[in-house]
């Protein structure tokens, strides 16, 4: 059976973002075709779909683009409609006796009911203790994906499988592992994504996230700064920062100002995960999301925490459909980590 093309769908607080990936032989992956819409300010707001109506808009605008024959796409929760908990179980229970396990864990983290809820595990691997697994158990709002998918259905699109975007932001940079030495093993990474209202953070130490944080920080700050110091709306603020057309000391009174707050944000993330956990530094920054191609953060990034520091590419190693353009696929690349990973879906499970 011919599996149908499955699109990455990442619905994000700026825009809606579509991956589709192709098979180029010999195990390598080419980037098909994306597109990345802009979203009215405040129709996604802290991981919620707040208008509904403007999202479905912006999502059957984005497919149109696309030019694509599929309608089947991967879609996310965001961090703040998803508990996750690391569990131990002895190794060799049953199906059932571990979803028995799982239900009295989940009564103990999640704050609603359990009927609010989808339940579901995974098995991690051997667990430190010996004859024990580390199975991660997700609980997720219901409501929060019947969102996700009346918006998808309203848009004329077929929702195939609802993932998490941490799960999603991992396996984008499992696809980017091949530009560390040895493939990352033995290194501690930090990834750092910067989007227009949050920021993550997730290290890898030897290839497995070891820490994840959220915190609120974005580039909706800079959208702020600049409507402030020349008396803009949003809008217009917004148009300038993305712009090639900038005021003559933009540089020096907007743009290092931000860059130097937010390398001095990531330098004290980083700090909170040295202090929490028995890692004693970070060995890489890899920065992503819309902020993180703004000239001059990756040095200051690097001169603040004295880590090697590069900006994503999900897709270096991959070749491009003919509409992909070079260079505004790196300009584009960094923000699309989710949409990317959930592309990659379609190929875990083939
Ligand atoms: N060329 C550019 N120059 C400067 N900033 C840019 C540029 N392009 C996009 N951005 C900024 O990047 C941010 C959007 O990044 P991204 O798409 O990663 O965010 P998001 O995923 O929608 O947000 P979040 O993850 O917070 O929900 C916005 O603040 C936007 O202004
Ligand atoms: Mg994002």
């Amino acid at each position: 059976m011919k599996v149908p093309s499955l699109i990455g769908l990442d619905v994000s607080s700026s825009a809606v973002k579509l991956v589709e990936l192709g098979q180029a032989g010999r195990g390598r992956y080419s980037i098909d075709r994306y597109v990345i819409e802009p979203l009215a300010k405040d129709a996604v707001a802290e991981g919620n779909i707040a208008r509904m109506e403007d999202v479905t808009e912006a999502l059957r605008r984005a497919w149109m683009r696309m030019g694509t024959r599929s309608r089947h796409v991967v879609m996310a929760l965001p961090a703040t409609s998803v508990i996750s908990k690391r569990v131990v179980m002895p190794a060799g229970l049953t199906e059932d006796e571990m979803e028995a396990r799982i239900m009295v864990e989940a009564a103990q983290v999640v704050p609603f009911s359990l009927d609010e809820v989808n339940l579901d595990f995974q098995v991690l691997g051997p667990a430190v203790s010996a004859g024990d697994v580390d199975v991660l158990l997700v609980a997720s709002r219901k409501e929060k994906i019947e969102d996700r998918v009346a918006v998808a259905e309203s848009a004329g699109l077929k929702v195939h499988v609802m993932d998490t975007e941490f799960n999603a932001m991992q396996t984008a940079f499992e696809a980017m592992a091949h530009v560390f030495p040895d493939n990352g093993k033995g290194q501690t990474v930090a990834l750092i994504d910067v989007g227009a209202t949050t920021m993550h953070i997730l290290v890898f130490a030897n290839q497995t996230v070891v820490y994840s944080r959220e915190q609120s920080f974005g580039g909706n700050q800079l959208t702020q700064d600049i409507q402030r110091r020349y008396g803009m709306t949003y809008d217009e603020a917004e148009k300038l920062k993305r712009g090639d057309d900038k005021p003559d000391r933009y540089s020096f009174e907007v743009l290092q100002p931000f860059t130097e707050t937010l390398a001095l944000e990531i330098g004290r993330a980083l700090q909170m995960f040295v202090a929490s956990t028995s890692y004693s530094k970070v060995d890489y920054i890899v920065l992503a999301g819309g902020t993180s191609i703004l000239p001059g953060l990756d040095e200051a990034v690097a001169s603040r925490t004295e880590a090697s520091t590069m900006v994503a590419n999900p897709f270096t190693g991959m070749t491009r459909g003919g509409e992909v353009l070079i260079e505004q696929l790196a300009n584009d690349a960094p923000a699309l980590m989710v949409a990317c990973g959930l592309a990659l879906r379609r190929f875990d499970e083939a």
